[in-house]
């Protein structure tokens, strides 16, 4: 079968799947499968042997039934970098840019920043930064064994100086303190969220969405356990869940930090809360955005 006949094949399971993107999507599977970029997918004059199209069929059945087309392809851009993903990481979300653009605009001009990211998953938040921050020293901090395999491996094919600590962040035995920034995506979902999963969500790990009743537990947790471990002036910066903004807003406040801030992402939802550890020179500092 040519490739063509093969592709509009796929896109009409897709799209009868409920896929929107079914185009998109099935061309992503095709390049992945044959191996050619988008110059080749154009041309389009390729005949596909049995084995590619068994494989490519078998693919587009598990993307029917709702499996995330990241696992499929097995990596994903962040931030213009490459990510390996597969079961047991969450994938990096185009949200969590938000974060990763707002701290790189707010540290550029700086030298020498050492950052901690915690909850770090697959480390698109880590390897982003260090990239994008050079001369920046970056911890990334993860508890599950699977996922911090994916990081190791991330910061390998990014070429990247990231130190991966495998830890729990909400009972550390890391050590090390006096950090420029703590960021971190952390799980933020309520029970009531968890209930009412997308079903491509469904396929993520659990320990990288819930987050207890209200979904709050690690904003609380991070927030106490870590805001001591910031050097006086240093920035604790999350990545909030939508309609979280006002109850982290309050948390940072209650633990300690000074001008506090928020940022949205690019559907205009409130999406990074920040904050500053007091220190005497800044104590009456203005707030910044
Ligand atoms: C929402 S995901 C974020 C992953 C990544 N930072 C990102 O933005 O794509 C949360 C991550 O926290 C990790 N995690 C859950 N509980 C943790 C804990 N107690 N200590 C450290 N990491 C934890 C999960 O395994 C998951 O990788």
């Amino acid at each position: 079968m040519k490739l063509k006949e093969h592709y509009l094949l796929m896109k009409a399971s897709l799209l009868k799947a409920g896929i929107e993107e079914a185009g998109f999507e099935a061309k992503q599977l095709i390049k992945r499968v044959l191996g050619i970029d988008d110059a080749e997918l154009l041309l389009n004059r390729l005949e596909l042997s049995g084995e590619q199209q068994e494989t490519l069929s078998e693919l587009c059945r598990k993307r029917c039934g709702g499996y995330p087309l990241q696992y499929l392809l097995g990596e994903w851009e962040f931030y213009g970098l490459p990510f390996l993903v597969g079961e047991g990481v969450l994938i990096p979300r185009q949200d969590t840019e938000t974060l990763c653009e707002w701290v790189v605009s707010r540290f550029s001009d700086r030298q020498g920043v050492k950052i901690l990211d915690l909850c770090s998953g697959s480390g698109c938040i880590a390897v982003t930064l260090e990239h994008y921050l050079p001369g920046s020293t970056v911890w990334a901090l993860e508890k599950s064994k699977t996922a911090a395999r994916y990081c190791e491996k991330n910061i390998a094919l990014n070429q990247s100086s990231v130190r991966l600590v495998l830890d729990d962040a909400l009972d550390p035995a890391f050590a090390e303190t006096g950090f420029d920034l703590i960021v971190s995506n952390p799980p933020y979902l309520s029970e009531e969220d968890m209930g009412r999963l997308q079903k491509e969500v469904s396929f993520e790990p659990r320990e990288a969405l819930e987050a207890g009743k209200d979904g709050l537990a690690f904003y609380r947790e991070l927030t106490r356990i870590w805001t001591p471990r910031l050097k006086a002036g240093g920035i604790l910066a999350y990545e909030v869940g939508i309609h979280q903004k006002e109850d982290v807003c309050s948390l940072l406040e209650a633990g300690g930090l000074d001008g506090i801030g928020t940022r949205r992402d690019l559907c205009g939802v409130e999406r990074v809360v920040y904050g500053m550890k007091p220190c005497e020179e800044n104590k009456e500092e203005i707030k910044w955005q």
